[in-house]
């Protein structure tokens, strides 16, 4: 079976750590989410976590050498040779420009970008909503995906948190973010011929299958091409 090097690419909120979770399940690949990465380094007080918080808590982003440096390391470790699940990288043209070096260097490439789409108004309405398990980072809503007891994560019963950048003003600056700096992936893969749209305004299991059906016909393509 050929390696496989996903992306997932979209707004904040669009659900690309809801579908992360399940691909993850599914494909049995690692799974690098750098907002989770990044959440981690500022619990354990790293120097990588107070270097990002003062960004992440404003909606902006982390300077792209910081993270290219922390992803790099990643797709290069044993456990990423027969691929891995990209989620919020990369999220700059530079840093798309970095990955597709570091890949070359191994003779690798992007196999396919998921662009999981949702309009401003759901996502701020999704992440108002949102709570997430600060043990285990799983998500849920409190009008689309209830936790079985309030404030309670169904998987490990740690407390249910809003993240910090989940409050309205900062939702706003993230969405500006994205339109500004992350957007301009979506032409820069395209141009590539390996982005694939989802449309992320339906229900997860829904995505979900739209996302099985993307994989399963790019890999119909790939066996034709061979
Ligand atoms: P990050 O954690 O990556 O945040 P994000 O991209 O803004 O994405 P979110 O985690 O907010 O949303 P999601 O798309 O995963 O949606 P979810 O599945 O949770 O990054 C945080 C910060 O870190 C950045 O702002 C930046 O500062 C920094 N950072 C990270 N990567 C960086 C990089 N590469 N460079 C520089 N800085 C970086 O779903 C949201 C909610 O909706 C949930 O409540 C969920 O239950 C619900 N939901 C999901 N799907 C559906 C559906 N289909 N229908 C209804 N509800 C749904």
């Amino acid at each position: 079976m050929p390696e496989l090097n996903l992306v997932l690419l979209g707004p904040p909120g669009s659900g690309k750590g809801t579908q992360g979770e399940r691909l993850q399940e599914d494909l049995r690949l690692p799974y690098y989410a750098t907002g989770d990465i990044l959440r981690g380094a500022v619990r354990d007080g790293t120097e990588l976590g107070r270097t990002a918080k003062e960004y992440m808590d404003r909606g902006d982003l982390v300077p792209d050498d910081v993270i290219v440096g922390v992803i790099g390391e990643r797709i290069d470790s044993p456990e990423a040779r027969d691929g891995f699940i990209l989620d919020g990288f990369p999220r700059t043209i530079p840093q798309a420009e970095a990955l597709d070096a570091k890949l070359e260097e191994l003779g690798r490439g992007v196999t396919a970008v998921l662009q999981i789409d949702a309009a401003d108004d759901e996502v701020v309405r999704r992440l108002g909503g949102r709570r997430t398990c600060e043990e285990s980072g799983h998500v849920f809503h409190v009008e689309f995906n209830p936790p079985q007891r309030e404030g309670v994560c169904d998987l490990d019963d740690s407390e249910l948190i809003v993240r910090d950048d989940d409050k309205p003003e900062v939702i706003r600056k993230r969405l500006e973010t994205y339109h500004a700096k992350t957007e301009p992936l979506v032409d820069y893969y395209d141009q590539r011929g390996v982005l694939r749209r989802i449309e992320g305004t339906a229900a997860p299991d829904e995505v979900a299958e739209e996302i099985r059906r993307a994989l399963a016909t790019m890999r119909l393509e790939q066996d034709e091409t061979v």
